[in-house]
């Protein structure tokens, strides 16, 4: 009975120490549980005298009853501050404004890609691709340019080192290795487009970016002639640049071409004046073009003497650095999002 005083004298100390649920849950077992020193002294009632019992078991009931309403009031608060726990946990304060999602876009050479695409799908051209490590033969053989052309060098192309050494790899050089990949596919009439990516030996400067997109554009059927070409670039650019440009074919020289020509576009900020867009000329160089060079036809098995054909091709990047007045080629490249962001 001395050991349950003592008990009784600590347990409110004790039962407030108890910290969780778990804590007082195990304190209970202790104290009032089948091995605790009140169910030990209970169960050894029967053995005492019959005048001590009615006394002795009378104290066992308070001390029970003791025990049993502080735990019942410790658990109260414990099971109270359990829920504030949780509540606390799962607050959402609902006046903190949201976290929102910004909307992504497409980057402006995409942008322009997707545009320029469209114009001539609406012509009833199609979208062709090929791969970017191209064969010596796509690159340049197919398209008329022989062995000792001085752009098939290392100081112009990239060459991949890969498998037989024989086997020159370039990085394709400009998307016109795939006018020569539809040809060998595909009979004529071929109206093509493919805008793609493309490597040169380059540094990266204000103007110029080793890597860099074209869009290539190809024609061929019966009875093409250069008025053909002439439309249909004129088409684009008023498509592109505005209803009221003009354009100029300057005469150039390509490879696969005959005639080549460079196309110029009106200047659409000064409309041919002269300004800082055009760089004074009142003209824009957009592309290179021309009939494609029989010569191609036969390297792909196609009758020269049955079809003729146009081609062109040009830099993206150039295309939209003249619409949108993007000065340095180096602004698509450095991912620089307060440049991306002003073309959304
Ligand atoms: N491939 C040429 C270049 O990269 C452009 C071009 C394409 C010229 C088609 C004529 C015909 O400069």
């Amino acid at each position: 009975m001395d050991e349950l005083e003592a008990i009784l004298r600590s347990a409110p100390q004790d039962v407030d120490a108890t910290q969780s649920l778990a804590e007082l849950d195990e304190l209970e077992t202790r104290l009032t549980g089948r091995k605790s020193t009140l169910a030990e002294l209970r169960r050894g009632l029967g053995k005492l005298d019959e005048k001590e019992r009615p006394a002795v078991g009378a104290r066992l009931n308070t001390a029970a009853g003791e025990l049993g309403s502080l735990i019942a009031a410790r658990r109260l608060i414990l099971e109270r501050q359990a829920e504030n726990e949780l509540l606390a946990d799962d607050m959402v304060d609902i006046t903190l404004p949201g976290v929102g999602h910004r909307t992504g876009t497409h980057h402006l050479i995409t942008q322009t890609i997707d545009e320029l695409v469209d114009i001539f799908v609406a012509l009833g051209y199609q979208v062709a691709s090929g791969p970017e490590i191209e064969t010596s033969w796509h690159n340049f053989d197919a398209l008329n340019t022989p062995w000792w052309h001085p752009s098939r060098l290392e100081s112009d192309t990239m060459y991949v080192d890969y498998g037989d050494s024989d086997d020159e790899l370039p990085l394709r050089t400009h998307t016109s290795p795939v006018q020569a990949r539809v040809m060998v596919e595909q009979e004529p009439p071929v109206y093509v487009v493919v805008p793609g990516r493309c490597y040169r030996t380059d540094t990266f400067d204000a103007t110029h970016s080793p890597v860099f997109h074209q869009m290539e554009g190809l024609a061929v059927a019966e009875g093409i002639t250069f008025g053909d070409l002439k439309g249909t670039l004129l088409h684009f650019a008023r498509e592109y640049f505005g209803k009221d440009q003009t354009i100029e074919l300057i005469p150039h020289f390509f490879p696969f071409t005959e005639p080549s020509a460079e196309l110029h576009v009106s200047c659409f900020s000064c409309n041919g004046s002269g300004c800082r867009v055009c760089g004074n000329s009142g003209w824009l160089e957009l592309l290179g073009c021309g009939m494609v060079d029989p010569n191609v036809f036969d390297a792909v098995g196609y009758d020269s003497s049955a079809v003729t054909g146009f081609a062109f091709g040009g830099g993206i990047e150039r295309i939209a650095q003249a619409r949108h007045g993007v000065v340095d080629i180096r602004d698509f490249f450095d991912n620089d999002l307060r440049v991306n962001r002003q073309f959304v």
